[in-house]
């Protein structure tokens, strides 16, 4: 079963004109990201930094400097401003068919997650602001943030995770065949093939795409889940109860995690870093190589933003950080993730990155790994 391809009740179910629109929006975002974008450093080069330097004597050096001399391209200020309009448009566009679905929507997902023969399990923290950093944002402009929570049944953030996420990776996101645990299986077969998960972490898991593929992908292994975010577990506990995975979701900060030491044999995290600002970072890391067994596995994947060949290239990339509500992305692009890891307590020469090829997606992922020594000192 490839579960990312699947349907499931939690779906909102979309008209033909709500489909259409967001095939509209996918083509619309496909364009400006890629023919568009691409040509952002050349209006640096061409029309951005003459102007700045006619402007104020002198070439751009810092990047503030570089980023008020992309603003003086006009082609790139309308890029910008029509960047920002589509990522609006996303939420538009899947907020529809969700907010006209919702009764129906929450009622299934009650249904699952009450269901006598349930296969997973789910813990929420009711009236704890686990994460207040990250939950006052409506993070790449998701309305409510990835920790709206409106009612005791809602599910809004993590329908509009998996929804939105098919229509922000160009149509070819969560729904449409998986990408990011690919990834991790691929890495685990060529560069750990030793290693049987019998007990498996995902860290920052929104709607549980990546952890309904690892219950699936390893049947024998126990899935443990966590996220900030109570609507967004919800949907994830059951969407995998509709899919037939067991997976125990808990609501839970990466940073400060509930489990025992050495739990897990392998924790992983999918495109959770971004979201975290440095300290975290270095907190969720600790906690990972804590609760993970002696000689255990930690894999951090994410997006592959992180190594630009001029500073013009870096500060277009922070485009995010700025106009998408991304409060990390240029931490995370900045930050020197295999030093972190040393000092967290991976052993050394376990530390690797690795860039991956996406397995049925255009994008390329990042990753990062470390094992936790046999023998702690
Ligand atoms: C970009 S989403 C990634 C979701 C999923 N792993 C995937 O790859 O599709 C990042 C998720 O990390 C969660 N998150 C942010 N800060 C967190 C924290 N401190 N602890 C746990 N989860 C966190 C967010 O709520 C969000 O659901």
């Amino acid at each position: 079963m490839r579960v990312r391809d699947v349907q499931h009740p939690i779906l909102p179910r979309a008209t033909a004109d709500e489909l259409a629109r967001q095939r509209a929006v996918v083509n619309l975002r496909k364009l400006l990201n890629s023919r568009v974008r691409s040509q952002n450093v050349r209006r640096f080069h061409e029309e951005g930094a003459p102007a700045f330097a006619e402007r104020h004597g002198r070439q751009p050096q810092s990047p503030d400097e570089i980023e008020q001399a992309l603003f003086e391209s006009v082609d790139y200020r309308l890029w910008s401003a029509a960047n920002r309009s589509a990522q609006e448009m996303i939420w538009v566009s899947v907020g529809e068919p969700i907010f006209r679905d919702r009764a129906r929507m929450q009622a299934a997902a009650a249904e699952l997650a009450a269901a006598p023969d349930r296969k997973g399990s789910l813990t929420l923290r009711p009236g704890e602001d686990i994460s207040p950093e990250v939950a006052g944002t409506d993070v790449h402009l998701q309305p409510g943030g990835y920790a709206r929570d409106d009612s005791e049944d809602d599910v809004v953030a993590g329908a509009f995770y998996e929804t939105g996420g098919n229509v922000f990776s160009f149509g070819q996101g969560a729904g449409k065949g998986d990408s990011k645990a690919g990834v991790v299986f691929r890495l685990l077969e060529t560069d750990f093939p030793e290693l049987v998960p019998n007990r498996i972490l995902d860290l920052g898991c929104s709607a549980g795409a990546a952890s309904a593929a690892y219950a699936d992908r390893f049947p024998d292994a126990q899935v443990h889940a966590i996220d900030i975010g109570a609507g967004m577990l919800r949907y994830a506990h059951a969407r995998a109860e509709a899919l037939g995975v067991a997976v125990h979701f808990h609501q839970m900060d990466a940073a400060d995690l509930r489990f025992a030491d050495g739990s897990f044999d392998l924790v992983v995290s999918h495109n959770m870093l971004h979201e975290i600002g440095a300290e975290k970072r270095r907190r969720a890391m600790a906690e990972a190589l804590r609760v993970v067994r002696p000689g255990g596995l930690v894999i951090f994947q994410d997006v592959d933003t992180r190594f630009a060949p001029t500073e013009v290239h870096k500060v277009e990339k922070n485009w995010d950080t700025r106009f998408n509500g991304e409060l990390f992305w240029k931490t995370y692009n900045d930050a020197d993730l295999l030093a972190d890891m040393r000092a967290a307590g991976f052993a050394a020469d376990s530390v690797r990155e690795h860039a991956a090829e996406a397995v049925s997606n255009i994008n390329r992922w990042y990753v990062v790994s470390g094992r936790k020594p046999e023998q702690q000192a």
